[in-house]
């Protein structure tokens, strides 16, 4: 078995390629005059774990060319975030689903896939080969242990995160709760007022992605207003579109931490672990 990666996954998979034990492939990425991607592997194993995060749409382009230089092998693809997976729906009529999109170009020749904390798990039906999803929700509860917080309150955006804030929390068996959001528009969402218990603990907002931090602006602001000390935000994936991560430590979050699904400075949590026991499982 070997490990191979996108460009921009090159961290993730050089710490799971040590958690398995098993070399990385070496690949050169280039493009030609016209912007085209190019790439070329070399020393490819009967079994490799593709691994790459589909972050936009040049990254989705270089991992569909690397599954494709792949297919003399057994191919494991580890698809740490997936972009367009929110567009889960057809909201409107004439939209494509683009989730399934994605999933249908990227189950072309390979064996099986993992994904991380995908936004809708429901996603996983689009793929042609067998998918499943993966949570750091404990390692996330690990790190937020490492910083020795008294009584933070965990807290989702919305009750569609609850459950995860629950995972999270349990690693000190912390309290839990939810906020009441409705998403606006892509960058404008509306947080209905509700009273936590923040007044006089740190909060840490936890979610599945931060993109343009309107959530947790918004989020932080309620709770500071209701006495909260100090509001962290953690995440799965950093998208961190526009910005977002200036902006959020300006508007007085204390930190900003997110896992290498997504490779940022950020990045404190990493996915490797978690990965590599999926695939020695199965
Ligand atoms: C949406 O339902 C997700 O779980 C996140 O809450 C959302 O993607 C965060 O987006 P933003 O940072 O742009 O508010």
């Amino acid at each position: 078995m070997k490990v191979i990666c996108t460009e921009r996954s090159q961290v993730l998979g050089a710490r799971l390629a040590k958690e398995l034990q098993v070399p990385l492939a070496d690949t050169t990425y280039s493009r030609f005059p016209d912007g085209e991607h190019y790439l070329c592997t070399s020393g490819l194993d009967d079994e490799t774990v593709v691994v790459g995060s589909v972050v936009d749409n040049d990254s989705l382009v270089q991992l569909m060319l690397l599954n494709d230089a792949c297919e003399n092998s057994v191919i494991r693809l580890v698809l740490p975030y997936m972009a367009y997976a929110r567009q889960d729906k057809q909201f409107k009529r004439g939209e494509p689903l683009s989730a399934r999109v994605v999933a249908k170009a990227l189950s072309c020749g390979v064996s099986d896939i993992f994904t991380v904390d995908i936004h809708d798990p429901g996603v996983l039906k689009h793929f042609a080969v067998p998918a499943q999803n993966l949570s750091l929700a404990n390692e996330i509860g690990a790190y937020i242990k490492t910083l020795k917080l008294r009584h933070p309150l965990i807290l989702a955006p919305d009750d569609g995160a609850l459950s995860f804030a629950g995972q999270v929390a349990s690693a000190g068996a912390w309290d839990f709760d939810h906020l009441e959001k409705t998403r606006l528009s892509g960058v404008e969402v509306h947080m209905a007022p509700k009273k936590v218990c923040a007044e006089s603990r740190p909060v840490v907002i936890v979610d599945d992605i931060i993109s343009t931090g309107g959530t947790i602006a918004t989020a932080a602001g309620m709770l500071y207003r209701q006495g909260a000390t100090d509001v962290y935000a953690a995440c799965v994936h950093g998208v961190l579109a526009n910005g977002a991560y200036a902006r959020l430590m300006a508007t007085g979050i204390r930190d900003v931490i997110c896992s290498d699904t997504i490779e940022r400075a950020c990045s404190r949590i990493s996915a490797a672990e978690r990965i590599a026991r999926a695939i020695r499982k199965c």
